[in-house]
């Protein structure tokens, strides 16, 4: 669906990134400045403890936040320029959150082709994505159930999709299974594994799950707080397809105690 899609287009860089919130004189510094790159097609987690800046990072590369100063690229387009955002950058961009937003009037394909409806794209256009969408997220079937109808996995999978619709090469995700029981978070990790090989997008999970982290992340970024800065980047070289078998192996303990160690400071 996006092998069309070239590797830079999907790539992000922080560039000496600050954010602070609040009035200048008595700020709150929520990240430092931070220079990292993401390359394109990767599986990235931003790991790290309540308050330590993971959702500020995640929404200045979303664009939801204006950086203090410093300044991010998505795929090699510079998100800002004279306080505006840069549409071509953005739609390089889908995001999911911990809840799922879908709107409870539409239908689940409703939900879905929302974005191509807004983007101008012809009905028989949107709702042919918003079918395809279903079988790649796992809830085809149910393009005309309402969201209610749908268990909390099932809503969130179709906010993936609706994040998938106009077909951005990176995915952001904010604690998108935070929500739901410990067995569904099982499936969702296979799901979002599975998808991700499918389609070669680039993601971006934010977490605070050590044992998420190491279950899905190529790259583990580890954030400590207070203020808000990348400690250490550490790689999970686990093949892959991963499943809830990695748990029992020692090299995958390992690297849990080493994060837990890190994080119990
Ligand atoms: N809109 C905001 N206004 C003021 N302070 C904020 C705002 N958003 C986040 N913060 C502060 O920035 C820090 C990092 O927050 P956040 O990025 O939400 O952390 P995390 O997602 O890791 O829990 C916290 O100290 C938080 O209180
Ligand atoms: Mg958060």
């Amino acid at each position: 669906m996006t092998a069309a899609t070239a590797t830079s287009d999907k790539s992000i860089s922080l560039k000496a990134t600050e954010k602070r919130f609040g009035a200048p004189k008595a700020s709150v510094q929520a990240l430092t400045p931070t220079t990292m790159d993401i390359a394109g097609g990767g599986m990235t987690i931003l790991l790290g403890p309540s308050g330590c800046g993971k959702t500020t990072m995640l929404r200045l590369i979303a664009g939801l936040e204006t950086p203090t100063s410093g300044l991010i690229e998505v795929g090699g387009v510079n998100l800002w320029s004279n306080g505006k955002r840069n549409s071509d950058a953005l739609s390089h961009l889908g995001m999911v959150f911990q809840e799922a937003n879908l709107f409870p009037w539409l239908t689940i394909e409703e939900n879905i082709a929302l974005p191509l409806k807004l983007r101008g794209v012809s009905k028989a256009e949107r709702l042919g994505k918003a079918q395809e969408l279903c079988r790649l997220v796992g809830i085809a079937g149910f393009e005309r159930r309402m969201p209610r109808e749908l268990s909390g996995g099932m809503r969130q999978r179709a906010s993936i999709a609706r994040a998938l619709s106009y077909d951005p090469g990176i995915l952001l995700m904010d604690e998108p299974f935070g929500a739901l029981d410990a067995i569904t978070r099982d499936t969702m990790n296979n799901e979002l594994q599975r998808i991700w090989m499918e389609t070669g997008k680039t993601v971006v999970l934010v977490t605070h799950s050590i044992g998420e982290a190491v279950f899905l992340a190529d790259r583990i970024v580890l954030l400590s707080p207070r203020p808000g800065r990348v400690q250490e980047i550490i790689e999970v070289p686990f093949p892959r397809p991963r499943d809830q078998s990695m748990y029992r192996e020692p090299e995958f303990q390992r690297i849990v105690s080493y994060l837990h160690g890190k994080l119990d400071h």
